[in-house]
């Protein structure tokens, strides 16, 4: 049988999904109702929330008449949009021209590799998001990576450990 503190952590899980609803809604309300919105509406909802819960996305296509899969193919196509919530550091690698052609691909694949996580994932203490960006501004300091907004100019696979062990507060990542 169900007791009592049961029940009000139901209902409190209840009132925050209703609150969640309601912002999504009101999000909706403030766009044009067509399907030239979607985008500003996704960037408003990510904007919110800090990324595209499925839960979002399964009211945004309630409310906007789009399918979820139409909206996650919309979506997935850009990648300012993030799936998962955010992690306590931002990690930005960068894949413009000038940091491709010095080994941005290789330092990616690296942080992945580290992370345990592909590009628009967050590590699962939340502990690191990683994103893959078309370019930073700084190309002459190419390839760069950026954390928390802070640029590491002239990065490579081997200076990835000492940038993420200023971040991490796990212990063995230099190591792995
Ligand atoms: S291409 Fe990487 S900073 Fe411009």
């Amino acid at each position: 049988m169900l007791n009592r503190a049961k029940l009000l952590l139901w209902a409190q899980m209840i009132r925050k999904v209703e609150e969640r609803l309601s912002r999504i809604k009101d999000i909706v309300e403030r766009h044009p109702a067509n399907r030239g919105s979607l985008i500003p509406v996704l960037q408003d909802i990510q904007e919110d929330f800090g990324y595209l819960s499925e839960e979002a996305v399964e009211e945004l296509a309630r409310l906007m008449g789009i399918s979820a899969n139409e909206m996650y193919g919309v979506a997935t196509f850009y990648t300012q949009f993030r799936f998962s919530p955010p992690g306590r550091h931002r990690i930005q690698s960068c894949q413009g021209t000038a940091c491709h052609v010095r080994g941005g691909q290789q330092i990616l694949k690296e942080l992945e590799r580290r992370l345990g996580i592909t590009a628009g994932q967050t590590t699962a203490d939340g502990q690191f998001d990683l994103q893959r960006v078309a370019c930073l501004g700084c190309c002459a300091l190419a390839p760069v990576v950026a954390v928390d907004g802070k640029v590491y100019a002239r990065m490579s696979a081997k200076k990835i450990p000492s940038v993420l062990s200023q971040y991490d507060d796990r212990k063995g990542m230099e190591n792995a």
